[in-house]
């Protein structure tokens, strides 16, 4: 039986789009795609997909707390096993990530814990790195915090612009979370007291290290 999955999203929904084209190779079945926000493009795969979609617009509630409890309805409506936030812009309450504790990822386009937050590329290359990449993990309370699953690092090269960095970050991700997301399908991974398990032995702390 596919597990039935959530994705989240705020924007393009390139990770979204990975998912849907991966979905019955890697055991997920995507039963509903939420978005934030109504122009974000991600509403049309989903649609083309024939992927039920739903907006909630966080712009029409008073507080965190009362646009998290609508996610969460939504949600749960959809019966989700699996909650995957691809791309989603919102900071969430401790309420939201402790309902989905164990069974929420995410993806971060740095090598955390580098970087948390915003415009991870261009910090990436003002300060000169020679490893960029991106990040699944589950989510915690502590924002970009959670224990990590997979780490992609992308060389970063002297000829590198913001737009080409990010091209490269998204290349790997498209790879990444729908390994994530298989293995919690097929029942290999786990968060335990703050520590992601793969087939019951703990992933380092940098998580497992994707090449191609
Ligand atoms: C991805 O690069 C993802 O890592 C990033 O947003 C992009 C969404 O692209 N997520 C974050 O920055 C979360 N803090 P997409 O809409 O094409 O999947």
């Amino acid at each position: 039986m596919a597990m039935k999955t959530v994705v989240i999203i705020s924007g393009s929904g390139s990770n979204l789009q990975a998912l849907i084209d991966r979905a019955n190779e890697i055991g997920i079945e995507i039963s509903g795609v939420i978005s934030n926000r109504e122009e974000a493009f991600g509403l049309q795969r989903a649609q083309r997909a024939g992927i039920t979609t739903a907006l909630v617009d966080h712009r029409q509630f008073e507080s965190r707390e009362t646009f998290d409890a609508a996610l969460s309805e939504t949600i749960d409506g959809m019966q989700a096993q699996l909650v995957i936030l691809a791309g989603f812009m919102r900071i969430l309450t401790p309420e939201f990530t402790r309902r989905y504790e164990g069974r929420m990822l995410n993806i971060h386009p740095s090598l955390l814990p580098k970087y948390r937050g915003l415009h991870t590329h261009r910090r990436a290359l003002e300060a000169g790195d020679e490893w960029h990449g991106a990040t699944v993990h589950f989510v915690t309370e502590e924002l970009d915090g959670g224990a990590t699953i997979i780490q992609a690092p992308v060389a970063v090269s002297s000829a590198d612009s913001e737009e080409t960095l990010a091209a490269k970050v998204h290349a790997v991700e498209h790879r990444i979370y729908p390994l994530a997301a298989q293995w919690f399908a097929e029942g290999r991974l786990r968060l335990e007291q703050g520590v992601a398990y793969l087939d019951n032995a703990p992933l380092p702390v940098e998580g497992y290290q994707y090449h191609d």
